[in-house]
């Protein structure tokens, strides 16, 4: 990690208290598909292969790194959570890759020279930053890919009207299992995981992600908006 200095972040701080609880830890592969299979289909037709050196984001218990790694490109995966990158490491010691490099570290502070990934994703991570430290993880990884480089970024993002906001919030929160907060779900996520998601979590506005993306530096290539609380995009450095 860099030198931090004293105004900045601290992300484990807004790291999301699942993701520092080994129980929930421990049930995420249950509860949540990455879809990896077909995300690395996506990422290998956008160019990535054995050649390539890709940098993950938040990459959990590593359903996309391990899936990415099988493609004998460089894989690099960044947390800031140790329970995560434990579980993570479980997956890697018992497996044969020596090309995934975990290291302990945020959007903020992941430390590599500029230029040098040819790939960086990330899914349902950036949204633990507040919109204007967004900005300054989206100029990172915009400095750490080499010109041309892509960036998939997939997150809870919000596609719909501020005057609507109250009904489209509650109709997200109601898909949940109606059990009492603080409840461990598995295969689901309860109500009172998606109520504290909206309340404790930075998910913003589409209108307003998407300036903040274009504003450093990338060029929108592609956006899929399957529901009015996702955003899966494929961004390219452009300059
Ligand atoms: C919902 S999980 C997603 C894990 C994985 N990417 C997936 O799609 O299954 C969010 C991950 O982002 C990590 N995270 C939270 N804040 C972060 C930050 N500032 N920088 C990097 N990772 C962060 C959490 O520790 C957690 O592992």
């Amino acid at each position: 990690m860099i030198a931090k200095p004293d105004w900045m972040l601290d992300e484990l701080s807004s790291a999301g208290r699942e993701n520092l609880d080994a129980d929930h830890v421990g049930r995420y592969d249950s509860k949540m598909d990455a879809d990896a299979t077909n995300e690395v289909a996506l990422m290998h037709s956008l160019g990535l292969d054995a050649a390539s050196t890709l940098v993950e984001f938040g990459a959990g218990t590593g359903q996309f790194t391990l899936a990415a790694a099988a493609t004998g490109a460089k894989v690099v995966a960044v947390d800031v959570s140790p329970v995560m990158l434990d579980a993570l490491r479980r997956k890697v010691a018992g497996g044969s890759f020596d090309n995934v490099h975990i290291v302990e570290a945020g959007f903020l502070t992941y430390d590599a020279p500029p230029g040098t990934a040819d790939f960086v994703y990330s899914r349902l991570a950036l949204h633990h930053l507040a919109d204007f430290w967004k900005v300054t993880a989206l100029q990172r990884v915009h400095e750490l890919l080499a010109p041309g480089g892509v960036f998939r970024l997939w997150d809870v993002v919000y596609d719909f009207e501020p005057a609507d906001t109250a009904e489209r919030l509650e109709a997200w929160c109601a898909t949940g299992a109606q059990v009492p907060a603080g409840t461990a779900v598995h295969e689901s996520w309860g109500r009172w995981e998606i109520a504290e998601h909206v309340r404790d979590e930075h998910s913003t506005y589409r209108w307003l992600l998407d300036t903040m993306i274009e504003r450093v530096g990338f060029r929108i290539e592609h956006v899929e908006q399957p529901d009015s609380v996702t955003a899966r995009y494929v961004l390219r450095r452009i300059r």
